[in-house]
């Protein structure tokens, strides 16, 4: 690939991800592979990519402010990418106007130039317009989104929340203690920083990347501990984590049982138990059996068989992800209002095929990281109703605008018989 600028990958990268529909960070990490930036184009490349997909219903609405025709789908992007850096990077009106105008082909560059010089003009009312618009708009949500949260939260939570998807995620790393105490990964990275309600969790302003060579870190978010402490898993004990790659809770599951007993970590998708192998090998954790399974299709192999029943049984299950919008900036326009009862089918499905590998006085915590109902006490709610033999012992949330860390939600469901 010849190389490119910023500004040029960024855009080449937005288009294909409206023609692809594949997942945003997979289409940027491929230009960014195939070129040589600078750290700080790259950078730049990621603000804009990111920034423009963010702001994509904001930065439309700019547009259809400055033209009322339909403008031409090829220049669209061109147009976000512009607006994207005069009115939200701040970028110096010349330099975002006179770059956009060079991305663009010549027989249109008039347009182009035409209208981000107008939109330059009226900068100061373009942005004042913005505060009559619905929230939907202000932050670029999909509306039905945003109405779900209004009705759930309330008006004030949901625009904390969709205020808080649009901020840059900071990165949250777990030290390992199998490989490292805290004192000692505090004095060998001193640019970490503590995170005050999480004695095991650090802030770091970039991948540590020798840290996790070492296995002496994971990159997760403290919300993700929340299922894992609601499981208590024991030294010695049995645990099924059914849902399992990359890896990430696994890793902490075994933390807390202190290396000792078993972890049968399943998974249907085999690239990602891949990378749970690869994962486990680095942390040191040495009491895994990975196995490949999909829990919505036919009866359980006789190697998870063998080891059953379970004390505990951890299904930290696919969900819409609408707590962590945030880390995955491109989700929200995938979602669709149909999604939250689709997926509470297939949570359900994976949670009835478990239930009979947990052994009497077993745990079985259930996790997402999804803010919606039909997810979360919905899907427990259906499975007390039908199975008798379970009863709710706890349930807690994670909550951005409450707790300031992504959405989570686990319930631990206890066998009684
Ligand atoms: C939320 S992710 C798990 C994250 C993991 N627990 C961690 O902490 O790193 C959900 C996982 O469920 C897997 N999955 C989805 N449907 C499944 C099914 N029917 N059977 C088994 N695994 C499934 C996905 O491949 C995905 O890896």
């Amino acid at each position: 690939m010849a190389q490119l600028s910023a500004r040029q990958i960024a855009l080449q990268a937005l288009r294909l991800w409206r023609k692809e529909k594949r997942f945003a960070d997979s289409i940027i990490a491929e230009f960014l592979a195939n070129t040589e930036l600078t750290p700080s184009d790259r950078a730049f490349a990621l603000e804009l990519f990111y920034g423009v997909l963010r702001n994509l219903t904001l930065l439309d609405f700019w547009i259809a402010c400055l033209r009322a025709s339909r403008v031409e789908t090829g220049l669209h992007d061109i147009l976000r990418l512009g607006l994207y850096q005069l009115f939200l990077l701040k970028t110096a009106q010349h330099a975002a106007v006179h770059e956009t105008v060079e991305l663009t082909p010549k027989r249109q560059r008039t347009i182009i130039n035409a209208m981000l010089r107008v939109a330059a003009r009226q900068a100061t009312e373009l942005l004042a317009r913005v505060d009559a618009q619905p929230l939907f708009v202000r932050t670029s949500h999909p509306q039905f989104l945003v109405e779900r949260w209004q009705q759930h939260f309330g008006v004030a939570h949901a625009q904390e929340l969709c205020e808080w998807n649009n901020l840059p995620a900071p990165v949250y790393a777990r030290i390992n203690l199998l490989r490292i105490d805290r004192t000692k990964f505090l004095r060998a990275y001193p640019k970490s920083r503590p995170v005050s309600d999480n004695p095991n969790f650090v802030e770091v302003s970039s991948l540590p990347s020798d840290a996790l060579e070492r296995g002496h870190c994971y990159i997760q978010d403290p919300s993700t501990t929340l299922a894992c402490q609601l499981l208590d898993p024991k030294p010695g004990e049995r645990i099924l984590d059914a849902c399992a790659a990359p890896g990430g809770k696994t890793g902490y599951v075994a933390q807390l049982m202190e290396n000792l007993g078993t972890i049968v970590a399943c998974d249907r998708d085999l690239a990602r138990l891949e990378i749970l192998k690869e994962n486990m090998a680095r942390l040191g954790v040495g009491i895994v059996q990975i196995l490949r399974h999909d829990w919505t299709h036919g009866c359980v192999p006789p190697k998870i068989a063998s080891v059953a029943p379970f004390d505990c049984v951890l299904i930290d299950a696919p969900c819409t992800n609408t707590g962590v919008v945030r880390r995955r900036v491109d989700l929200k326009w995938r979602l669709r209002r149909t999604d939250f009862d689709r997926m509470q089918q297939r949570q359900i499905e994976i949670v009835r095929a478990l239930i009979p590998l947990l052994q009497p006085k077993g745990a079985l915590v259930y996790s997402t990281c999804s803010l919606e109902p039909e997810e979360n006490e919905g899907v427990v709610r259906r499975i007390l109703e039908e199975t008798p033999i379970l009863r709710l012992e706890a349930e807690r949330d994670s909550l951005p605008f409450r707790d300031g860390l992504d959405g989570a939600f686990a319930a631990k469901l206890i066998r009684t018989a």
